[in-house]
């Protein structure tokens, strides 16, 4: 679905979420909700916090849990993907934080493998993720699944490309000070979900977005994999759609 701009593609988002949210209420259920980080979502976390401060949307029955995490970070650096759901959307609404799942990058090495288990256990214990939701690195990475992602991948620990640490260099001040990890769900963590919807905004995202939709569903850009099913949807600005 491509949009004028960012900013009416944020808000059928977040009413996309909103929607999920109370229809789960009626039920007595929980929502389980797939989160990313990155500046492509952020529109759509502040219509949420809007909606929950002046329609009352609660949050009270949502349970979360982010794609991914730097590696080695700790959870109160401003660059932590911790940090930022705080900042742009837990810290504003009624969710209970034990409902709140982000890979933890303080972990010791060895630890790592077994966390990862215990995070898609955890998911699939309560049911599986409801709605993920995805940004798109520029190289055509989803949570940090870079190129070279298997499309049965889990949940794991990762190298980011060089592409991908450029990218973050100015968060970081610098390159050299951007972990060369993270912890990030895998492809088949995220095919898992019922239903997946990727958004992408600006001309920069435009040649990724063509690939990622029309491109020859490769390994080279793990996005690509999303062509093979019928539950994911791309949510387009007019830039970012404007190579299709
Ligand atoms: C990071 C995140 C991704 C995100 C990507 C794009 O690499 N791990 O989940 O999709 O950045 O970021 P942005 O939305 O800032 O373009």
């Amino acid at each position: 679905t491509v949009f004028p701009d960012s900013a009416s593609a944020s808000l059928s988002v977040a009413k996309r979420i909103a929607d999920l949210i109370k229809s789960k209420q009626l039920l007595g259920e929980n929502a389980v909700l797939g989160l990313a980080t990155g500046a492509t979502p952020i529109e759509v976390y502040a219509e949420l916090v809007r909606m929950h401060k002046e329609d009352g949307l609660s949050f009270s029955n949502v349970i979360t849990f982010n794609l991914d995490e730097y590696f080695p970070m700790q959870p109160d650096a401003v660059q932590s993907y911790v940090h930022f759901m705080k900042e742009q959307l837990f810290d504003h609404i009624d969710i209970d934080m034990n409902n709140v799942h982000i890979p933890d990058g303080t972990l010791a090495k060895e630890d790592i493998a077994a966390f990862c288990l215990e995070y898609e256990r955890m998911i699939s214990s309560i049911g599986g993720l409801d709605l993920q939701i995805l940004g798109i690195g520029r190289t055509g990475h989803i949570g940090f699944n870079e190129p070279g992602s298997a499309p049965n991948s889990g949940t794991r620990l990762v190298t980011l490309d060089d592409l991908t640490r450029r990218d973050a260099a100015h968060d970081f001040g610098g390159k050299e000070n951007v972990p060369t990890k993270a912890i990030t769900m895998g492809i088949g963590t995220i095919f898992k979900a019922r239903e997946i919807i990727l958004m992408a905004w600006n001309r920069k995202k435009a040649g990724i977005v063509k690939k990622a939709v029309e491109g020859e569903i490769s390994s080279d850009v793990p996005s690509t994999y999303l062509q093979l099913s019928d539950k994911v949807g791309f949510v387009l600005d007019e830039e970012a759609a404007s190579e299709l």
